[in-house]
């Protein structure tokens, strides 16, 4: 159960509900308004997160899940707002439910100092594992017209505003799919930015594929208990850092 949060985070939210309930028809003493019952219940749903050692960000997110509901039906906004939003949030995040990768994207520096480790004067081929909406993708091909520049991503908005993207800028091709299901020997280089979960999945898949001289890049996320051959520090918002195997 540890291994999907989604699952986790409902259940705790849905044992918080059940508790705050019995709190409000089992005692008279505290008499609060419905907003105020559920801060009540987005502490406890807090509280049980962090007992249950639930990884620190999803903390802010299960207290204040219900206080939100409850400021939101309060606006009296069209149902069919919500429904447009949450097909929206579908097709960008609903499949990070099963990756446990979601959608956030390379920052500025990272796009600079990856320019600075790609070849300068021989042909080559780069894969960004998940590529978003593209930008890395566009902004890296526009700068070295010698790499062929590959993305494959699952989410159908993001690959669909990457396709749109790499028509104004062909320099790139986007796939959509599953990266797990391609072949890393045809590449070079391979870019990703993901997520602590994959990590492990991930190296076992670059050693049986991946070329002896081509290179692993990873953003943000190292891989346990392998050395990278070199880390890069960027002083960006998130402080990234890019690490380097070269297989
Ligand atoms: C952290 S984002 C990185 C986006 C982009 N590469 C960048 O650096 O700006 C990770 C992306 O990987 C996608 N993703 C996660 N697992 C995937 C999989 N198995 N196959 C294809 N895409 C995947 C997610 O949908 C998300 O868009």
């Amino acid at each position: 159960m540890l291994k999907h949060p989604p699952l986790l985070a409902a259940l705790i939210q849905i044992a918080a509900f059940l508790l705050t309930g019995s709190l409000v028809i089992n005692q008279t003493e505290i008499a609060l308004s419905l907003f105020g019952w559920s801060i009540v219940q987005g502490c406890l749903a807090g509280i049980c997160s962090y007992a249950l050692r639930m990884p620190a960000w999803w903390i802010p997110i299960q207290i204040t899940f219900a206080p939100l509901v409850i400021l939101t039906l309060a606006l009296d906004i069209s149902p069919m707002l919500f429904l447009v939003a949450f097909i929206g949030l579908l097709l960008v995040y609903g499949k990070s439910f099963k990756t446990q990768v979601p959608l956030y994207l390379s920052s500025k520096q990272v796009n600079q100092a990856l320019i600075t480790l790609l070849p300068k004067n021989r042909q080559f081929s780069f894969v960004d594992l998940g590529s978003g909406c593209g930008g890395l993708l566009a902004s890296l091909s526009s700068k070295r017209k010698n790499g062929l520049f590959h993305g494959i991503e699952s989410a159908p908005i993001p690959c669909l505003i990457s396709k749109l993207r790499s028509i104004i800028n062909p320099g790139y091709r986007i796939r959509w799919g599953d990266f797990w299901s391609q072949d890393f020997s045809q590449y070079d280089i391979v870019y990703a930015y993901l997520s602590p979960v994959p990590m492990e999945s991930l190296w076992e898949k670059v050693r049986n594929e991946m070329r002896p001289g081509s290179l692993l890049i990873s953003n943000t996320f190292a891989i346990p208990g392998i050395k990278p051959d070199k880390s890069i520090k960027l002083n960006d918002f998130s402080n990234s850092t890019l690490y380097l195997w070269k297989l």
